[in-house]
């Protein structure tokens, strides 16, 4: 069992497996990605170690994000891979959503249970000036295959300073009928963002007021649910979520480990540098990964250090999978 100090269980991995993606998301990759090639991250052998090794540790639930975890060739392998390890229940990706439309099917049916995508705002234009691509439609149309195939589905989309009320009430209306859970994300600053982040920063607590006046009820989720909070509203087909990292008490939940594309351990999104494993995951020994977790996870936070600034070594989050 993976438990921190703090008495915080640990069941669920945030596993990269590429920092490579092909969007250009303005609070991320603005400038488009040119680090490593994909053959500089860990093999799927050596994910397989790891996969094993956390879930020897009780970990139930894997969630495969990069950069762009579709990237990889080996990607449906490692979705299989990982759903075939005895203790891992449920399998889940975040992606841009930009290949859904064809391989939704496929990658359910080797193993795949959830899928995150990204969807800033509903507006086309607005859409490729903030990803820098002209692919909402095609993101659209993955949903519905991702929906079709029978994945369970959620969007994320971030506040930024220019966020609407028209913004606001174009996902609203769509949300009547889509069955998925929409949830806004306060903007977190990083390494290489700090400028954007004062300019485009702002508190979603306002959101949170507005949608508790207008009929939004709190969905009581269990304690291993992790730190967003959910709504419903009998209207609506679909769900709302939040995810307020500058909000008190956001990383008492925290329930989440994670590891690079390269092989370091990271035991917060914000943590120093990641811990390297790398080493150990070559060597495909299960019982050595096991003992330098459970060590390593005795050093976790109480919490981020945002507040304060200090975003550790995270430069962006498609270096970590966010
Ligand atoms: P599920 O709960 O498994 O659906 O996933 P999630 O919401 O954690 O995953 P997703 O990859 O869709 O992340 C959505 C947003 O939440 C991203 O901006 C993440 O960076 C952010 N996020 C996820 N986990 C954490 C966390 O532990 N801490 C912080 N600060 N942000 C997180
Ligand atoms: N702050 C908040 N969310 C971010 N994402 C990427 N960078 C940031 C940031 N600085 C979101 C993406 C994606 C998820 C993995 O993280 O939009 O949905
Ligand atoms: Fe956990 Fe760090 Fe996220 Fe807080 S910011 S919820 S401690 S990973």
């Amino acid at each position: 069992m993976l438990k921190d100090t703090f008495g915080r269980e640990f069941h669920y991995l945030r596993l990269s497996i590429t920092e490579a993606c092909n969007f250009r998301c303005q609070y991320c990759l603005p400038d488009g990605y040119d680090g490593p090639a994909n053959d500089a991250f860990m093999s799927i052998q050596e994910i397989d170690t790891l996969v094993q090794a956390f879930a020897g540790l009780g970990t139930s639930k894997v969630r495969i994000t990069g950069g762009e975890p579709s990237l990889r060739r080996d990607f449906t392998d490692i979705l299989s891979q990982t759903k075939r390890t005895p203790g891992i229940h449920q399998v889940a990706i975040t992606t841009h959503g930009a290949r859904l439309e064809r391989f939704a099917r496929q990658w359910q049916q080797a193993g795949l249970d959830q899928v995150n995508v990204s969807i800033d705002s509903l507006d086309p234009r607005q859409f490729s000036a903030i990803t820098g691509q002209d692919k909402l439609q095609q993101v659209l149309k993955g949903l519905d295959a991702a929906l079709d195939a029978g994945l369970n589905v959620k969007v994320n989309t971030v506040l930024l300073a220019d966020f609407s009320a028209a913004r606001l009430n174009r996902f609203l209306t769509w949300l009547k009928t889509m069955p998925v859970t929409l949830r806004f994300i306060e903007l977190m600053e990083t390494g290489e963002h700090a400028d954007f982040f004062q300019a485009q920063h702002q508190s979603g607590t306002p959101l949170k007021s507005y949608l508790e006046n207008n009929g939004w009820a709190p969905i009581s989720r269990d304690r291993s649910a992790g730190p967003a909070i959910e709504y419903q509203h009998p209207d609506y087909e679909g769900k709302i979520g939040l995810i307020l990292p500058y909000s008190k008490d956001f990383c008492k939940s925290c329930n989440r480990l994670r590891v690079a594309a390269n092989g370091n351990l990271h035991l917060c999104l914000f943590s120093e540098e990641g811990i390297p494993m790398r080493s150990l995951l070559k060597e495909g020994n299960t019982t050595a990964v096991q003992a330098f977790l459970q060590e390593a996870l005795g050093n976790k936070h109480a919490s981020h250090f945002l507040h304060e600034g200090n975003t550790g070594a995270t430069r962006h989050l498609a270096m970590l999978g966010g």
